[in-house]
C-alpha cells in the first residue's frame, strides 16, 4: 500500500480509534520510573509473607545454581586425575543441588503468580474504589475510554508483566551478581572474556528487539485500525449499502489488511531470527572460552574442570541478561500503565463531609444570585435567582447551551457554584453532605442509563429497601406495568448493558419508574421526552405528570407542550433568566417564550 493511501486511511479512520493509536505511542515511556517502581514495591510490601517466602526461595535457588557448576568442575578434575576424591559422591551432590535448584524455580513461579495476582487485585480494587469517589467533573478532562483503559488495559498490563517478569527480575539480578563474582574468583581473565561475549549478546538483542517492537507496534496500530473499520462498517452497514460504498470500503479494508500482513511478517521474521542469532553468539562464546581456557590451563592458571564450569557460568550469566533485555520494553509499558493508574489514585476524591439535609416533608429550592463557569472566566450561569416552592413544578426552557443542564448539575453538586447560593428549605446545600443531598433528589436524564441487571434491581436503584408492592405501584404509575409484564421474565428479565432489548422510550419509562421507587422530595426531569415515538411520548408525559404531582419538580423540556401547565416557566438565555411567568402571561408578553413557542408550533399556530 502506498504512503498516500495510508495517509488517506489514517484521515478516514474513526476518531476513537485514532486516540487509541495515539495512546499506544504514548504508553511507551514512564515519566518517573524510579518513583513509580518505588510505589509498586510498596504494594509488594503489603504481602509480607509471600514476598519474604519468594525472596528466600530465590536466594536459595540462585545459590544452588551458582554452586552446582563448581561441583561439576571438581568432578571433571577428578576424572582428569587432577584432583582426588570420590567421584560418585560429588556427582550425587551435584544431582541434589540441581534438583533443589529446580524445585526452587518451581516454587518461585508459584510464589510470584500468587504475589502478583494479590498485588494486582489490590490495585484494581483501589482504582475502582477511587473511580467511584471521583467528582463528576473528572470526566470533563478525561474521556470515558481513557478511564476505562486505565481500569482494564493498564491493570492487565501490570498484572501480566509482573507475573511474567518478576521471577526473571529477582533471580536474574542475583544470578548475574553471583555468577560474575564466582567467575572472577576462579580466573578473572577468563571471566572478563566471558562477560565480553555476553555484552555482544546484549547488543544483538537490543538491535533485534527494537526492530520487533517497532513492527509489532505498527501491527498493533493497524490491527486497531482494521478492527475500527470492521466495527464501523458492521454498525453502519445499511448506510454503506445505501450509498453503494461496498467496493470502496472493501478496498480500504484490503489496503489496511495488506499493510497489516507486511507488518506481521516483519515482526515474526525478526522475532524468529532472535533465537538462532542468540544461539549462534553463545556457541561462539563457548568456542572462545574453550580456546582461551585451554590456553590458560596449559599455562597452569586453571584446571580443565574450571573450563567446563565456565561454559556453564557463561550460559547462566547470559540468560537473565537476555531475559531482562527482552522484557524491558514490556516493563516500560507496564510502568507507564502503573503511572497512569497511580495518577487516578492520586486524584482528590469528592468531599463527602457535611451535615444531613434536614428531615421535613417539604422541599423548596431557592437559587440566589448563582454564578458558575466550567472554564475560569467564561461564566455559563450568571445572576441566577429562582425559587421553586414546595410541591410546585418549575420548567426551564431555552435554547441549547443556555445553561439548563448546568443548573441541574449545580443542584446535585456535581459542580460547585462560583458565587451565590442554592438552598433547600433554607439550608445551603454547600453545607450538606452530597450523599444526603442526592438521596433527596432524583433525576431522569435525557440519556437514560439502565444497568446490566434485572428490571427489578434497576427499579430499586435509588431505594434498595423498596418492597415488591412499591415497585409494582411505581411501574403502574409510570405506565410500564404492561411493558414489564410483556418481557420474557417480567421483573426478573435481565436488561443488557445498553438496554438494547428494550426501546429508548421504554427505557425512559423505566427510568421514571425508578425515580418513582426512589420517591424523592425533589425531582428533576431533563429533556426526558426526546427521541421517542408519539405513542410512547404520550405515555411518558402521563407518567411524568403523575410523578410530578405534588412534588417539587424542575423540568427541562424542549417540547413546550410538556410544560405548558407548569406553575412557573423560566426562560433562560445564555445563563441568565430572560423572563419568567405562567404559560399564558409569557405568551401575552410576546417575548422570548412567545418566539420559542411560535417556532415550535408554527404549523399549528393560528
Ligand atoms: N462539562 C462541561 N465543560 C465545559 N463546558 C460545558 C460543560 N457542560 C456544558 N458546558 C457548556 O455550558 C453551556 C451550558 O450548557 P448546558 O447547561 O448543557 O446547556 P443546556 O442544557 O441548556 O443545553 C454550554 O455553552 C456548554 O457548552
Ligand atoms: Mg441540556
Amino acid at each position: 500500500m502506498s504512503a498516500k493511501q495510508n495517509q488517506k486511511l489514517a484521515e478516514r479512520s474513526i476518531p476513537g480509534m485514532m486516540n487509541r493509536q495515539e495512546r499506544f505511542a504514548q504508553t511507551e515511556r514512564a515519566d518517573d520510573i524510579g518513583a513509580t517502581l518505588k510505589r509498586i514495591v510498596t504494594y509488594f510490601m503489603g504481602e509480607k509473607t509471600l514476598a519474604a517466602g519468594m525472596l528466600a526461595v530465590v536466594i536459595f535457588g540462585t545459590l544452588c545454581g551458582i554452586y552446582a557448576p563448581s561441583l561439576q568442575s571438581n568432578a571433571v578434575d577428578m576424572i582428569a586425575g587432577e584432583k582426588s576424591g570420590v567421584l560418585i559422591h560429588t556427582l550425587l551432590l551435584m544431582l541434589s543441588v540441581y534438583l533443589l535448584s529446580a524445585v526452587c524455580g518451581l516454587l518461585q513461579g508459584l510464589f510470584s503468580v500468587r504475589l502478583s495476582q494479590n498485588v494486582v487485585k489490590r490495585m484494581r480494587e483501589e482504582l475502582f474504589g477511587k473511580i467511584m469517589e471521583l467528582p463528576v467533573c473528572y470526566l470533563d478532562a478525561h474521556s470515558h475510554g481513557d478511564v476505562m483503559s486505565r481500569m482494564t488495559n493498564d491493570i492487565e498490563n501490570i498484572s501480566s508483566t509482573i507475573s511474567q517478569s518478576l521471577p526473571s527480575l529477582c533471580s536474574g539480578t542475583l544470578t548475574i551478581i553471583g555468577t560474575a563474582a564466582i567467575m572472577m574468583w576462579y580466573c578473572w581473565q577468563l571471566a572478563l572474556l566471558s562477560l565480553a561475549t555476553v555484552f555482544l549478546t546484549l547488543a544483538a538483542t537490543k538491535i533485534l528487539s527494537e526492530k520487533v517492537r517497532r513492527f509489532s507496534r505498527q501491527r498493533q496500530m493497524l490491527l486497531g485500525q482494521l478492527n475500527g473499520t470492521v466495527e464501523e462498517m458492521v454498525s453502519g452497514y445499511p448506510t454503506v449499502v445505501a450509498y453503494n460504498h461496498q467496493n470502496i470500503t472493501t478496498e480500504d479494508f484490503c489496503a489496511t489488511a495488506d499493510s497489516l500482513t507486511k507488518a506481521g511478517i516483519k515482526t515474526d521474521i525478526f522475532s524468529g531470527v532472535m533465537g538462532p542469532a542468540m544461539n549462534c553468539i553463545s556457541n561462539i562464546s563457548f568456542v572462545m572460552i574453550a580456546a582461551f581456557g585451554g590456553y590458560f590451563s596449559v599455562k597452569g592458571l586453571i584446571s580443565v574442570g574450571v573450563i567446563s564450569a565456565f561454559i556453564v557460568y557463561a550460559k547462566q550469566f547470559g540468560r537473565p541478561i537476555n531475559e531482562i533485555a527482552q522484557i524491558y520494553g514490556q516493563l516500560q509499558t507496564a510502568i507507564a500503565g502503573a503511572e497512569r493508574v497511580f495518577a487516578v489514585l492520586d486524584e482528590e476524591g469528592e468531599d463527602r463531609s457535611g451535615e444531613l439535609l434536614a428531615e421535613t416533608k417539604q422541599a423548596a429550592v431557592t437559587f440566589k444570585n448563582v454564578r458558575f463557569s466550567y472554564a475560569a472566566g467564561i461564566p455559563v450561569i450568571r445572576n441566577f435567582t429562582l425559587t421553586v416552592p414546595n410541591g410546585k413544578k418549575v420548567a426551564l426552557v431555552g435554547a441549547t447551551g443556555s445553561g439548563k443542564t448546568t443548573i441541574v448539575n449545580l443542584l446535585l453538586r456535581f459542580y460547585e457554584t462560583e458565587s451565590g447560593e442554592i438552598c433547600i428549605n433554607g439550608q445551603n446545600i454547600q453545607t450538606v453532605a452530597k450523599s444526603s443531598l442526592r438521596k433527596n433528589v432524583a433525576i431522569v436524564l435525557q440519556d437514560t442509563v439502565l444497568f446490566s441487571n434485572t428490571v427489578r434491581s434497576n427499579l430499586k436503584y435509588g431505594n434498595d429497601a423498596a418492597t415488591d408492592g412499591q415497585i409494582r405501584a411505581a411501574a403502574e404509575m409510570s405506565q410500564c406495568r404492561e411493558l414489564i409484564e410483556l418481557l420474557p421474565e417480567g421483573y426478573d428479565t435481565e436488561l443488557t448493558g445498553s438496554g438494547a432489548n428494550i426501546s429508548q422510550g421504554q427505557r425512559q419509562l423505566l427510568a421514571i419508574a425508578r425515580a418513582f421507587v426512589a420517591d424523592p422530595k425533589i425531582l428533576i426531569l431533563d429533556e426526558a421526552t426526546s427521541n421517542v415515538d408519539t405513542r410512547t411520548e404520550q405515555a411518558i408525559q402521563d407518567a411524568m405528570q403523575r410523578i410530578m404531582q405534588g412534588r417539587t419538580s424542575i423540568v427541562i423540556a424542549h417540547r413546550l407542550s410538556t410544560i405548558r401547565d407548569s406553575d412557573l416557566i423560566v426562560v433562560m438565555d445564555q445563563g441568565e433568566i430572560a423572563e419568567s411567568g405562567s404559560h399564558e402571561s409569557l405568551l401575552a408578553k410576546k417575548g422570548k417564550y412567545y418566539e420559542l413557542y411560535m417556532t415550535q408550533y408554527a404549523g399549528f399556530a393560528t
